[in-house]
């Protein structure tokens, strides 16, 4: 195995290789305090506030993929092989302002600045791949910045109108393309990269089997996919994380496949992939895919990683259980298969064994006519952490429940099915008194804490209440009200 002790990228217009990076050290703090590139900001170091969000494009097939992301938690680790694209790379016709830039000045879309030029990169990936934006598509787009001072119209405005001012398809990165995807294929010369001793060392495996090898002879050392989480575990409880094994750039743990109605997601795949894939079949996973962070966390965190760290409160385990989704585990060559619920054994602990790893996902598409819904609560709609959330996969049949599968997060120490809630409901009549009486029996299942999100009484209460709302939403005797958006006047 080849091995490099440089990671290379490209940054901007120049071509990077740094031998000296910590496995710690930020995108955001190489560009401000290694390169002055100081019109990446920092707000809040946690990818809520998009003060800090460049561009990140990265090889994917035959193309090239530019997507916004948030400095302050992306490691430089993760940006071997990579085009880093900053606010000074933008540009306008003779050099005066780029076309989103001039957008945000004449729409009056920026007061004090701060958080300007983080908009204004997300609206730049916005433009790129959508010229003509639907307002729902600008809000998405923007769910992942935070302005304190315009009120965000001002912003809207400036987002429906960029187009008027330039052609994206004759764009700086449009105008760019061939050579960078040129440089960049040169980049990949099929190398691990391993920099840095002790407690200073990060590693970028060469391939999927030379990441197995790598845990084998590692076997506690850091995985590192998308940095999501891990990323605040830096910048917030300035934890150490080293050996860091950085796998967001492997690409073969980036694919997705259909076979017989099963999905199967390789562990680095990122939920704007993940919702690409499922939504058409699975709509209410695409919607609540999309209220998992801002756009910047969505195409830097994974599926894998949020199973991997077995959080209580990860958005995806719940609807995935639901499915009936299984994981494929892997140690060096051996690999197993489980049911994804019973890989969280308890708070913080997973069937995991040490060197072993996330390889895929597996998730069978809901049975035709099967009803299938998620549910998040959270005290705020987008870009929050969620207090519960429960998901529901229900065939009824002559009116009578065939199957159903039960899960929450955020109900006890680990995403877990409502198997005594099921039990409740499966042969019985789907009608309101039979989810009244399977209602009474979430204690059976859950013991839920309260902490800063919802105390355990709110917990319990919502949980069996959405049990009813999903009755309600499959049977058609009420109205339940879903805010999509909000409406501007
Ligand atoms: Fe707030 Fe990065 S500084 S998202
Ligand atoms: Fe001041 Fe947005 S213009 S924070």
């Amino acid at each position: 195995m080849a091995v490099r002790h440089e990671l290379r990228f490209l940054l901007n217009s120049e071509a990077v290789a740094l031998g000296d990076v910590r496995p710690d050290e930020t995108l955001l703090d190489f560009l401000r305090l290694r390169r002055s590139l100081r019109g990446t900001k920092e707000g809040c170091a946690e990818g809520d506030c998009g003060a800090c969000t460049v561009l990140v494009g990265r090889l994917a097939g035959d193309g090239l993929v530019y997507e916004g992301v948030n400095a302050c938690i992306r490691f430089m680790g993760s940006l071997d092989g990579c085009h880093v694209v900053t606010v000074e790379h933008l540009k306008g016709e003779a050099g005066g302002l780029h076309p989103v830039q001039q957008a945000m000045v004449d729409c009056h879309g920026s007061q004090c600045g701060f958080c300007t030029p983080g908009f204004v990169m997300s609206l730049y990936a916005l433009w790129m791949r959508s010229p003509s934006p639907s307002d729902r598509e600008i809000e998405t787009a923007l769910q992942g910045n935070l302005c304190r001072c315009t009120g965000y119209e001002a912003i809207m405005r400036a987002a429906r109108t960029i187009s008027s001012y330039a052609d994206a398809g004759n764009d700086v990165l449009a105008a760019e393309r061939a050579d960078v995807i040129a440089t960049l294929r040169t980049l990949r010369d099929g190398s691990r990269v391993e920099i840095g001793q002790g407690k200073d060392r990060l590693i970028v495996p060469a391939s999927v089997d030379d990441l197995a090898a790598v845990l084998e002879a590692e076997p506690h050392a850091r995985i590192v996919a998308g940095s999501t989480d891990v990323g605040l575990w830096v910048t917030k409880f300035m934890r150490e994380i080293t050996p860091a094994v950085f796998i967001g750039g492997l690409e073969a743990l980036r694919s997705i496949s259909e076979n017989d109605r099963v999905v199967t997601i390789g562990a680095g795949v990122s939920y704007t992939d993940a919702r690409r894939a499922l939504a058409s079949d699975i709509p209410a996973l695409g919607e609540l895919i999309d209220r998992i962070g801002g756009d910047q966390v969505r195409n830097m965190g994974t599926i894998g990683g949020n199973i991997a760290n077995g959080s209580p409160i990860g958005d995806t385990p719940p609807p995935l259980i639901a499915l009936g989704a299984t994981l494929t585990l892997r140690k060096g060559d051996a690999r197993r298969t489980i049911a994804l619920e019973d890989f969280f054994v308890d708070y913080g602990k997973q069937d995991r064994a040490p060197g072993e790893f996330v390889e895929a996902v597996h998730v069978p598409l809901p049975q035709p006519g099967a009803h299938f819904a998620a549910y998040k609560i959270t005290k705020r709609r987008d870009e929050d952490i969620t207090a519960a959330l429960g998901a529901f996969n229900l065939v009824v049949r002559d009116g009578v429940v065939a199957s159903i599968r039960i899960a929450y997060g955020g109900m006890a120490a680990t995403p877990k099915r409502a198997r005594a809630v099921e039990a409740a409901l499966t042969g019985k009549p789907w009608t309101m008194d039979t989810v009244e009486a399977a209602m009474a029996r979430f204690g059976e299942d859950y013991a839920p804490i309260s902490d800063m999100r919802a105390s355990a009484e709110y917990r319990m209460l919502a949980g069996r209440n959405l049990l009813k709302r999903f009755f309600i939403e499959t049977t058609g005797t009420g109205k339940p009200f879903t805010i999509k958006r909000y409406e501007v006047a």
